[in-house]
């Protein structure tokens, strides 16, 4: 609860000194001369439990600026599928502890292959960051419990303004777009410190659900990662089974399990989808089940659907996930505290995990 709680100055951190008044990004650290990174026609990302899901916003951030096309991986299926580096890729490696070994082992395969490597990491000095060309450090202090989460958001800043420098070397974002994205990553603070104010209320509906035997997590576009990220920290905390989908992705497959009151949270603040999100809440709630939506503030069409709706501030849908992840972490926190779990150290999990 207490790094939940850091989120805001964490973020601030990560961004302080990053960025010029005039919102050009300055980050130098990164090492990698700019010519190169104008050559780079693919990129990568490689990364593990939380930071994977923070990759995946980073996805769809840099396509979406950059126009360069983006894989994937979990990093302990990376080297193994033989995947496609020369010098013109650039990989990136997330992990918060710098340490995980399945990240250490595809960042090495992406060196070993050529590629230009970047990671991005919370830890000074640790083997994923001494083994990178360049480094990003995302600056969330010190983060002890198993379950992440400043390092996420964090993650998640430190990605964009990798994305938007990118953008602004090759060109692909006029300066005063960038300005503009970068002075929207400076309200993240405090849209953060809003959503934190839901607590009594999540606490609440956590007491409602903290029987459930499973609980579907959906979103669309970046609400899919925030999903997969909501769903993550559920059973990691309070050992329900919690599963993300894709909400278009339901009727293929996972629609099947929906049931007479299985809580299915459905993040669905504002963004170019928000409608097929809307329609994707009304075939749920058909089914009989229960649903928990985040929500933008202000939308007045989504309480007709919705069971319950946690209102976070209006936030540009490539950053949303930094907001709407605060009342999924919430949910979780209070599910596995109302089941009395230890939600600093779960069970069967470690904070730096550096078997294969
Ligand atoms: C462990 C932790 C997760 C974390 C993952 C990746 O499984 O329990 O919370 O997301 O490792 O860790 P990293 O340090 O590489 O970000």
């Amino acid at each position: 609860l207490k790094e939940i709680h850091e989120q805001p100055t964490a973020i601030r951190d990560t961004l302080v000194g990053r960025t010029s008044h005039s919102g050009r990004l300055m980050l130098d650290e990164l090492r990698i001369d700019e010519d190169t990174l104008r050559d780079v026609n693919k990129v990568f990302v490689v990364a593990c439990g939380t930071a994977f899901h923070a990759g995946l916003v980073a996805k769809y951030a840099i396509e979406h600026w950059t126009r360069l096309p983006v894989e994937i991986d979990i990093a302990s299926e990376f080297r193994y599928r033989d995947p496609v580096l020369d010098a013109n890729t650039l990989t990136l490696a997330v992990s918060q502890s710098g340490e995980t070994i399945d990240t250490l082992e595809a960042l090495r395969h992406a060196c070993r292959q050529g590629s230009r490597v970047i990671a991005v990491t919370n830890t000074v000095g640790s083997s994923i960051a001494r083994e990178a060309d360049g480094i990003l450090y995302t600056h969330a202090g010190p983060e002890i419990g198993v379950a992440a989460t400043k390092t996420f958001a964090t993650q998640m800043v430190a990605l964009h303004l990798v994305a938007l420098y990118l953008a602004q070397v090759r060109g692909s974002m006029f300066p005063e777009e960038i300005a503009e994205v970068v002075g929207r990553m400076h309200d993240l603070p405090e849209q953060v410190d809003l959503a934190i104010d839901l607590d009594e209320e999540v606490r609440e509906l956590a007491a409602m659900y903290a029987d459930a035997r499973d609980v579907i997590f959906i979103g669309r576009h970046t609400g899919y990662p925030a999903a997969l990220e909501g769903a993550l920290k559920l059973k990691e905390i309070s050992y329900i089974h919690a599963e993300g989908h894709p909400a278009g992705e339901l009727k293929h497959g996972p629609i099947a399990l929906l049931e007479e009151g299985l809580p299915v949270v459905a993040v669905a603040t504002e963004c170019h989808v928000y409608g097929k999100v809307l329609s994707n809440i009304q075939e749920v709630k058909a089914r009989g089940a229960r649903v928990i939506a985040v929500a933008t503030e202000g939308d007045r069409e989504i309480g007709k659907y919705a069971d319950h709706v946690l209102f976070v501030p209006r936030t540009p849908e490539l950053l949303a996930p930094v907001v709407v992840s605060v009342p999924l972490q919430l949910l979780a926190y209070h599910v596995g505290k109302a089941r009395g779990c230890d939600v600093d150290q779960p069970r069967n999990l470690a904070k730096s995990v550096t078997v294969e």
